[in-house]
């Protein structure tokens, strides 16, 4: 079943192109977006007061880095909650409130028990899933399936590329009825048939993260910067690499940095900024030379073209990522930090497929 692969999880990241095409079919139809899961509750979405997307782990990441595009083209504030962690505060929702759940296997235990607390509120429930007939897809009152096919590996990969897109598409669907976000959601829609190309392009880095993974796999540690749409990249990239490389790897907010991170800078301690053309851009080169400025030992994620003017003194490593949206760019983003994960798993001697301490689906509290 792995084919001409040796994991799964390896698998699964080669497939992006293939799974992120198969979540886009049908979908979109004449310049629009067509989900035929939410059709019928749009407007009831367009009138909500607050859109909360609850999800954990990779699912709450994909949440969170297509969360900007849904308050840009809704207007309504979205708001992000781990599930446990609305579980515990018992978090006040409204009949108001859209909730949206978002999980790969639709079976997860925290997903699911807020799914019940969030029913009796009288919110709407949607659900965003991979898993046709799962308890999530049956609670929900709608939703939309991810359709990235059958995900094995633990590490979570197609799936959070296609959750992205399902939710910017979900987008896209609520700011339909907008005049003033037209040409916005045009250009997006005419450059989404176009991103599986893209994410082949990005996978060809395959080799260069072989090197990279090389040149880490016996640090202590890994931090990861972003901020803006790739926030959630820098979550996710260090999810990947802590799961199951087993490496220690933090994912941070690079509008924080100053706030406390930057004390553990030396000139051992490895840092991926992601610095790719966005509206975040000329904040993230200025993180880049505080950084520098400190001897950090810096890799730079850029946009393709600007490996020379990134890096003050051409000193830093670069991985130079195809451009594309900005909504999108997380999708091409994760995948060099998906194989990188992959790569020192395997130098490292780890089982890539089966991390310990960890299942597919966490179905106990
Ligand atoms: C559906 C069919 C698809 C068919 C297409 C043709 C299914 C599963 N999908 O896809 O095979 O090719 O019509 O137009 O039969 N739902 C939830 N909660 C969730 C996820 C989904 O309630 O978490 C509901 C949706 O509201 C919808 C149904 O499940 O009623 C199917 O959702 P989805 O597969 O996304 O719909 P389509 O893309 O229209
Ligand atoms: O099936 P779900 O999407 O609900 O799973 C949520 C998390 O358990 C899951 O994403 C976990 O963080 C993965 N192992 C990440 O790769």
């Amino acid at each position: 079943k792995k084919g001409n692969y040796d994991h799964f999880m390896q698998k699964e990241i080669h497939e992006q192109p293939h799974s992120l095409t198969t979540t886009m079919r049908g979908r979109l139809r004449d310049g629009s977006v067509v989900l035929g899961g939410l059709k019928d509750n749009l407007k009831t979405i367009r009138h909500s007061r607050r859109i909360i997307f609850v999800g954990c782990g990779t699912s709450y990441n994909a949440a969170l880095a297509a969360r900007p595009f849904l308050e840009e083209l809704s207007g309504i504030p979205v708001t992000m909650e781990l599930a446990s962690d609305l579980l515990d505060r018992q978090g006040p929702i409204y009949r108001e409130d859209t909730a949206v759940f978002v999980s790969q296997s639709g079976e997860t235990a925290d997903t699911l028990l807020a799914l019940e607390y969030a029913l009796k509120s009288g919110a709407l429930c949607v659900g965003i899933t991979n898993t046709v007939g799962s308890t999530l897809a049956r609670k929900t009152h709608c939703g939309v399936h991810i359709n990235a096919g059958c995900e094995i590996g633990v590490a979570s990969t197609k799936a959070y590329t296609s959750q992205i897109v399902v939710i910017t598409m979900m987008a896209l669907a609520i700011g339909a009825d907008s005049l003033s976000t037209q040409s916005r959601r045009e250009s997006i829609i005419n450059t989404l048939p176009g991103l599986p190309e893209k994410v082949s392009e990005v996978l060809k880095l395959d080799g260069e993260m072989k090197d990279l993974a090389e040149s880490l796999m016996e640090m202590q540690s890994l931090l990861v910067f972003g901020r803006g749409y790739n926030y959630a990249t820098a979550l996710e990239g260090a999810l990947k690499v802590k799961e199951v490389a087993l490496m220690h790897s933090e994912g941070m907010l690079a509008g924080e940095m100053k706030h406390g991170p930057l004390a553990l800078v030396d000139e051992t301690l490895p840092i991926i900024v992601i610095a790719t053309r966005d509206a975040c851009f000329s904040q993230q080169q200025s993180v880049i030379q505080q950084l520098y400025a400190r001897n950090g030992r810096l890799i730079v994620m850029c946009s393709k073209g600007d490996a020379a003017s990134v890096c003050p003194g051409g000193s830093c490593r670069t991985i130079e990522v195809p451009r594309v949206a900005d909504c999108l760019q997380p999708v091409i983003n994760i995948i060099p930090l998906q194989l990188l994960a992959y790569h020192l798993t395997v130098l490292r001697g780890f089982d890539v497929d089966q991390p310990r301490n960890l299942a597919k689906s966490v179905t106990t509290q």
